[in-house]
């Protein structure tokens, strides 16, 4: 029996319904492989903050750094937007990446053949679409300095932040983004704003001069805001993308909708010398959160790639998103995906019928 020690981090809103549908999935999963989960759970983001006065405890960290895997739901709302950038449930979810160094953001946004109907665009502008967004995670405009709110020899007040990149920064992203073409359709796109932006020629310099060492890789350069009407227009010209934290966050939202819903999307983050992310691209939904509305698959296919890139159980891994496939195959749809004549269900009962399917029942 394989053993892994997982640290979840449910946060708020949403977190923990997701959560706790994901984990009773997974010890099904794990039954069945022969694995065995040590689950610790800990607090991050408002839930932390209320907690400890601070969203990113020391221990949380530490815990995440101790496991095999660390797996998140999302942070975040109304109730702590108010306070200062530094102490916001948002910055624990920063503080974790920058602590784990996970500079590599995975962000698959492939349309499921079931979901053709729930998307808002066309179904033949959908229909095959299979995006993978590589997001720069430790860098950019999210933490480069100076930043902050300054007060200038006026008086007035002058909020700053600085978008930079260094040329190591860009490589490793870089090979990453490279080598994860390779594997998949061979092409890659990065998008910059270089027309504009020095950090942006920088970026495609450094991209430009890497693809060398990847000839089988067809590279393209796109502009950013031309990235986002394309994305809509004709999503199924993009393979992978690679692109910058700023960026990489807005067009990943993006391209969530054409896959039905944010509430489908999985993410992995990853470094080279920490355990992995494992967290859904949507955020704390406080909107929906504590109605069982939510959609928990985005958080159950974040476990499938924790079980594929995190721990390596790629069989774990296909049955979680196969059984994802029939659930959506019979017809059960949670409100953000529901669409005519099919079964509108809450979250725990998504998560019962996951289950359902994987006994064979
Ligand atoms: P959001 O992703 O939380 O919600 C956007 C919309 O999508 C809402 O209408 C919500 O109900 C819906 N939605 C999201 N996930 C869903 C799911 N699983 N099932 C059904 N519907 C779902 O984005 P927001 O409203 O801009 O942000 C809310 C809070 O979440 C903010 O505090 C933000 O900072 C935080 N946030 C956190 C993360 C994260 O933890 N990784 C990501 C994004 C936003
Ligand atoms: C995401 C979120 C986060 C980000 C926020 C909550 C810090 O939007 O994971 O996409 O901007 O990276
Ligand atoms: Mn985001």
């Amino acid at each position: 029996v394989q053993q892994y020690r997982i640290t979840l981090l449910p946060g708020d809103g949403i977190g923990p319904e997701i959560m706790a549908v994901t984990v009773k999935v997974l010890e099904v999963v794990a039954q069945q492989e022969h694995i065995e989960f040590s689950f610790q759970e800990a607090p991050i983001g408002g839930a932390a903050i209320d907690a400890t006065g601070v969203p990113l405890p020391d221990e949380t960290l530490e815990m995440c750094r101790q496991s095999d895997a660390v797996l998140l739901a999302a942070i975040g709302g109304y109730k702590w937007d108010d306070l200062p950038a530094n102490l916001r449930p948002e910055a624990g979810l920063l503080g974790l990446r920058a602590g784990l160094k996970l500079f590599a953001n995975l962000r698959p946004a492939k349309i499921l053949p079931q979901l053709l109907d729930a998307s808002t665009l066309k179904p033949e502008v959908v229909n095959g679409v299979d995006i993978m967004v590589v997001r720069e995670l430790t860098g950019g405009i999210y933490f480069g300095q100076p930043k902050g709110i300054f007060t200038t020899e006026s008086g007035e007040k002058r909020g700053v932040n600085t978008m930079a990149y260094t040329e190591s920064e860009i490589d490793r992203i870089g090979e990453v983004a490279f080598a994860t073409a390779q594997k998949r359709g061979g092409k890659l796109c990065s998008v910059d704003k270089a027309n504009v932006l020095e950090v942006s020629q920088l970026w495609r310099q450094r991209i430009t001069e890497l693809g060398k060492k990847y000839p089988d890789v067809e590279l393209s350069h796109m502009y950013v805001d031309n990235a986002a009407m394309q994305l809509v227009r004709n999503p199924k010209q993009f393979d992978t993308i690679v692109t910058g934290n700023l960026f990489g966050d807005i067009l990943s939202d993006a391209a969530a909708m054409l896959t039905g819903s944010i509430g489908m999307l999985p993410s992995a983050s990853l470094g080279s010398d920490n355990p992995g992310v494992f967290e859904p691209v949507h955020g704390s939904a406080p909107d929906i959160a504590g109605q069982n509305k939510a959609n928990p698959l985005a958080q159950v296919l974040s476990a499938a790639m924790m079980l594929r890139y995190g721990l390596n159980q790629p069989v774990a891994a296909e049955k979680l998103e196969a059984a994802v496939l029939q659930v959506l195959e019979q017809g059960d749809r949670t409100g953000d995906i529901m669409s005519e004549g099919k079964h509108l269900v809450g979250c725990q009962e998504m998560g019962d019928a996951l289950i359902k399917v994987l006994v064979g029942k």
